[in-house]
């Protein structure tokens, strides 16, 4: 029986992500785990447990007590957060992996999901569709960590056939839990100020052109990759996703449609320079050629879908 563990599930992919899982496979399938304290161990529907990532002894013996079958590990600091606090960022974002990848290596889980990111890539990485397979020099530490993750995840699969799938998130967009921490937030930010106060100040410059992409889409590629039979799945580092790329003026500008007194203004902050080492726009066709990954959200659809949902109480 398919038993799945979700760590870092109140973060901005894991809420989501613990809902549809549960909608799939049945809440009784799923079980949601996080460093928080949650009352009567339940969440979103279903069963929580309190766990640290970086506790080896406590995840490992929680897998196999409760004979886990798949691990979804989404517990990480994100780009913006990790510059802040480097050798936290490291130890969270690396320690976690080694403990859930040993976990499946010596057969206590079947499958591994693993997020990567658009932060893989770097300055010197070409920024137009940027090719699967290409130069990777990242200069953030949270690109850092997430190279080296997929060249651990692969390692693991050559040397140990652990089946670990990965995709390299572009900035998500969603409105259930906020965003935390990462250089890719404006985008979600500016619709709670849209429609809140008619106005926003983005810390990115109006023509900075980033890969996005709505949660819908995201969870969808995310469960598609983790039912696809096991042959297609010919990458076992990271799958680049395409998704929609635009810049702060385009997206404003689509929310002008909707709100027309909105108004956009920029002043940018260390985020920038981060900005500019990643892709403008991603070439995604492995991920369509392997898993037959097809996006449907497009810029137009995703922001009137944002703007009718945002709860501006939340900010
Ligand atoms: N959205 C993330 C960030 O900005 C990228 O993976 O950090």
């Amino acid at each position: 029986m398919k038993k799945i563990l979700l760590i870092g599930a109140c973060g901005q992919i894991g809420t989501e992500l613990v809902i549809e899982l549960r909608k799939r496979f049945g809440a009784q399938c799923v079980i949601a785990a996080d460093v928080h304290d949650m009352e009567n161990n339940q969440f979103l529907g279903g069963e929580y447990t309190k766990l640290d990532v970086l506790n080896k002894e406590q995840v490992s013996s929680y897998v196999i007590k409760n004979k886990i079958t798949e691990v979804y590990l989404l517990a990480a600091l994100l780009s913006a957060t990790a510059e802040k606090n480097p050798d936290f960022a490291w130890k969270l974002n690396m320690e976690g992996l080694f403990t859930i990848l040993d976990l499946a290596k010596e057969g206590y889980l079947k499958k591994i999901f693993w997020p990567s990111s658009i932060a893989v890539f770097g300055p010197t990485t070409p920024k137009d569709l940027t090719p699967q397979y290409t130069i990777m020099e990242p200069s953030t530490v949270y690109g850092i960590s997430k190279q080296a993750g997929e060249r651990w995840c692969e390692y693991y699969f050559n040397n140990f056939g652990v089946d670990v799938r990965s995709i390299r998130y572009p900035g998500l967009i969603s409105y259930t839990s906020l965003p935390g921490g990462g250089t890719t937030d404006y985008a979600v930010d500016i619709f709670y100020h849209a429609k809140k106060e008619g106005k926003y100040t983005s810390f990115l410059s109006e023509n900075t052109k980033l890969p996005m992409m709505f949660m819908e889409d995201a969870i969808r590629a995310t469960i598609e990759l983790m039912e696809a039979p096991i042959e297609n799945i010919k990458i076992r580092s990271s799958y680049n996703l395409g998704g929609i790329s635009f810049t702060p003026k385009t997206l404003s500008e689509e929310i002008k449609k909707h709100i027309s007194e909105f108004e956009i203004t920029y002043n940018q902050d260390f985020r920038q320079k981060i900005a500019d080492s990643w892709p403008n726009s991603i070439d995604d066709s492995f991920a369509k050629n392997d898993w037959n990954w097809r996006e449907q959200f497009t810029l137009e659809k995703m922001v009137s879908e944002m703007l009718r949902h945002v709860d501006i109480s939340k900010i």
